[in-house]
């Protein structure tokens, strides 16, 4: 979490930062900064709050010839103005924005205080400030990337760091280890910033900073240099075609509005990408991987484990024996049966630090690891032996929503492929026509969603893959909402959580498949004796006249696919009508690149 950018060189340094904070905004939105840096001195502009407060507080004519900027996702003490980045070292020497954790920062902190200094905030960054000036000032050198990498050797945890040295206003120096940094060459300007959006306007090619590798950028120069010199290999920067991709609202008065309904479109991309004609387009190591395989294991967090869930059913009926772990659970647990497992990571965003974690367990196994992510050059795609790119677009909003959207819908194809069943391009052209009809109809459930909005407490039930999207459902509901939500199978009600059920409780079931349409039903009229306020979301084959919402008819196979959208829209109306800040819920960030 957070997002960090600096940059150096000819470019209004104002403009680079301002916007660039504003694009990684999703990555932390508690507190925000800046620092601009010129011969005669330093500038920081910080407070708690957002980017556009920050927009206010930098006078429109600021310039420096290097600066760094940060937002935040609190992790070491609450977002105010002391713990808001830029942290500057006592006697001002280093000025720094960290994206990460320092694990042993006590420790550290503990000696710097013996040694005299004072700290401003809680935070770990203010130790990596102090720990550089200590380095810096110690050595006879007096050379600000010695007493960087000094420091690097000192720290745990992780950390991407954009640094300015007060006395050098030409050059921007950086570190990273587990957090994602990119480095941006322009015309007479060279960028950092956490992800590549914030230089689409400014760079003309991008290299991914590894892990240990530290440096500086000036306005012509890249220094990278890694922490063990045997280590050191050329540069390549590469182009990104990004720049195609939309990342503005078009007339949507939300994010999370607009990508539900490009999940048509991401169906049809994810066609374009993965067939051709009657055949499917993966690599032939990869499918081998999958025969030799005598178990899948998926680990995921959030909304894509619920898409693993989804998975493990695919891939279970189909004679694969599966699996499916919560990351920051295996990552303490890593229980492996098979002989021959392959692992698949799902991950919008590839930079979550629970999964990280995992990658290096696995590795150590020596076993294949599958990355199914919305991001190319994340570090989960650079770190496993085959990515598969869900080419959902840039998912904005912080309730993910197209991107599961393209995840069950590739792990679909992906089950069909293994099994060479071409089936799949009919039925998922049957899943955009009922996508496009759940669009034309969302009022329908916007209705539903302004009822349920003024209960405290909101039940989602199914059974079977109904199961599956009614925890995603209730995740999305408590996400943006902030009602407290359970997600249940139908069957297990009345083993403990009817107790809950009183008048008025609404309950929200998803009924797509035969073999439990009944099943459910019937747990409804448990509920509904009780004075439970029942919705039903069916399909037109199993559908009542008195049921509440009906999406077309689909395989019941792909029925997560129109039943989650009808979920995400639910959650979508709901918080709008609670008045939320839908794109940029209380307490989260996008990418969850802290364990
Ligand atoms: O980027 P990832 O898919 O690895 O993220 C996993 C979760 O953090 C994410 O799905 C989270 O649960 C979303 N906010 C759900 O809407």
């Amino acid at each position: 979490m957070c997002g960090i950018v600096g940059s150096v060189g000819e470019t209004k340094l104002r403009d680079y930062l301002l916007h660039g904070l504003k694009s990684l905004e999703y990555r932390g939105y508690d507190s925000a900064g800046t620092a601009f840096l010129t011969k005669e001195k330093l500038e920081v502009f910080r407070l708690p709050g957002r980017i556009d407060d920050l927009n206010q507080l930098v006078p429109a004519k600021m310039h420096g010839a290097a600066g760094i900027g940060h937002t935040r996702w609190a992790t070491h003490g609450e977002p105010n103005f002391v713990n808001s980045h830029p942290h500057c070292s006592q006697q001002g020497y280093f000025t720094i924005v960290h994206n990460g954790v320092i694990d042993n920062f006590r420790s550290l902190k503990k000696k710097l205080q013996n040694q005299g200094c004072k700290f401003q905030s809680e935070t770990d960054t203010e130790v990596i400030a102090n720990l550089m000036e200590m380095h810096y000032l110690k050595a006879a050198t007096k050379n600000p990337l010695d007493a960087i990498k000094k420091t690097l050797e000192d720290l745990e945890g992780s950390y991407a760091l954009a640094i300015l040295f007060k006395k050098d206003d030409t050059k921007v120096y950086f570190a990273k280890l587990h957090s994602p940094l990119v480095i941006g060459k322009g015309k007479n300007t060279n960028y950092l910033a956490s992800d590549y959006v914030p230089m689409l306007d400014y760079a003309t090619s991008y290299y991914i900073i590894d892990d240990y590798q530290y440096g500086y950028i000036s306005q012509k120069e890249v220094v990278v240099k890694h922490l063990d010199p045997n280590e050191e290999k050329p540069l390549v920067f590469h182009q990104t075609d990004l720049k195609v991709i939309d990342i503005g609202l078009n007339g949507y008065p939300h994010y999370m509005l607009k990508e539900i309904e490009e999940s048509p479109e991401v169906i049809k991309r994810l066609m374009d990408n993965y067939v051709d004609g009657n055949q499917f387009v993966f690599d032939d190591v990869l499918i081998q991987k999958f025969q030799e395989a005598d178990q899948i294991i998926f680990l995921a967090c959030g909304t894509s484990y619920h898409a693993a869930l989804v998975g493990r059913r695919y891939f279970e009926s189909i004679g694969k024996t599966s699996r499916v772990y919560i990351a920051s659970e295996f990552a303490y647990y890593p229980e492996v049966k098979g002989k021959h497992p392959l692992f698949i990571f799902i991950s919008q965003s590839g930079e979550t630090a629970d999964l990280i974690r995992c990658v290096k367990i696995i590795q150590q196994q020596g076993s294949p690891i599958l990355t199914i992510t919305n991001t190319k050059g994340s570090s989960l795609d650079r770190a496993s032996d085959f990515t598969l790119l869900l080419y959902a677009g840039m998912e904005i909003a912080v309730a993910s929503t197209k991107a599961y959207i393209a995840q069950v819908a590739l792990l679909a194809i992906l089950r069909a492929a293994l099994i060479g069943n071409t089936e799949i391009i009919t039925d998922l052209i049957e899943v955009e026509k009922a996508m496009k009809g759940l669009i034309g109809a969302k009022l329908e459930i916007k209705a539903i969603a302004e009822a349920i909005a003024k209960e405290p407490n909101v039940f989602f039930l199914g059974r079977g893959l109904d199961y599956d999207v009614a925890l995603e459902a209730s995740l999305k509901l408590k996400e943006i909402t902030y009602i407290h939500s359970e997600g249940l199978p139908g069957g297990e009600l009345k083993h403990g959580p009817i107790a809950l059920i009183k008048k008025d409780v609404p309950v929200i079931a998803f009924v797509s498949d035969q073999i439990t349409a009944a099943a459910i039903r019937s747990n409804l009229q448990e509920v509904l004796a009780r004075g439970a306020k029942v919705y039903v979301v069916s399909n037109q084959a199993l559908a009542k006249e008195e049921d509440d919402f009906v999406t077309r008819n689909t395989k019941t196979y792909l029925s997560p696919l129109t039943k989650a959208m009808v979920g995400q829209y639910l959650s979508y109306y709901a918080a709008l009508s609670l008045g939320r800040d839908i794109d940029k819920p209380r307490n989260l960030a996008k990418s969850v690149t802290v364990e």
